[in-house]
């Protein structure tokens, strides 16, 4: 959990922000979808208290309650703990369980690795929003290599190597089922698009990896 909040304070000093869609209104029905520690839709509901946000994940990881500190009223997540009906209801892998127009933003953030098929998730991430023309969605994967701006990197450090050990078809990646994890980024917005979304953006940023360059705020001061 520590991890993922981690990278969630990473992902907020990279944007900025941690919703990039013009919301229609304050008063949006949201849900995250693989919200894993819940951190997302927990700032996010207390950023726009008229908004409902529901995070679902397959596992019942979500941010505990803390001492002395509650979620928002407008917050709730959804996981089955219920061993038959586990993969059935919060798997997204069989289709998300709200009927069309229940939600004005889908989003989901890092859960390449537990979708089997993007198309047909992304359809479906389609299907529940609105009706209205309003609806958006907010999808964010990362592509696993690691590149240098002015190519200062050696091809054959390790630095630069490692990932293709297990995002390339090979032993490793084919075994581990990571061949085709940067294909999922690369492939996101053709996939949005033929799902049925229009006026779709792509933004493609950098993350710093290392020592993060002097002019990008230091989340690091969080950690303490
Ligand atoms: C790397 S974590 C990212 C969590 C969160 N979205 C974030 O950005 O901090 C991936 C999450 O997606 C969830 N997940 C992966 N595949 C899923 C599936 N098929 N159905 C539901 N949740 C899934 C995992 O349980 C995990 O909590």
């Amino acid at each position: 959990m520590r991890r993922l909040n981690v990278i969630h304070w990473a992902m907020r000093e990279l944007w900025q922000t941690s919703i990039r869609i013009p919301l229609p209104h304050p008063a949006v029905r949201i849900i995250d979808v693989g919200c894993g520690s819940g951190i997302w839709a927990k700032e996010v509901a207390e950023a726009l208290p008229r908004s409902q946000v529901l995070g679902v994940d397959l596992s019942p990881t979500y941010l505990p309650e803390e001492p002395g500190r509650s979620h928002p009223n407008n917050l709730t997540f959804e996981v089955s703990q219920h061993p038959t009906i586990l993969n059935q209801v919060d798997d997204i892998n069989y289709g998300l369980q709200y009927p069309e127009g229940s939600f004005d933003m889908v989003t989901s953030r890092f859960i390449a690795g537990g979708i089997t098929d993007w198309s047909a998730t992304t359809r479906e991430m389609y299907r529940i929003l609105t009706a209205t023309g309003t609806g958006w969605v907010q999808i964010t994967e990362l592509r696993p290599a690691l590149v240098c701006d002015d190519n200062s990197i050696p091809e054959t450090a390790t630095a630069a190597c490692w990932p293709n050990i297990f995002f390339a078809p090979g032993d490793i990646g084919n075994a581990l089922g990571t061949a085709r994890f940067d294909e999922i980024a690369t492939m996101l917005k053709r996939r949005v698009e033929a799902a049925g979304f229009v006026d779709v953006h792509e933004y493609i940023d950098k993350a710093p990896v290392g020592n993060w360059h002097p002019g990008i705020p230091l989340y690091r001061h969080r950690l303490k």
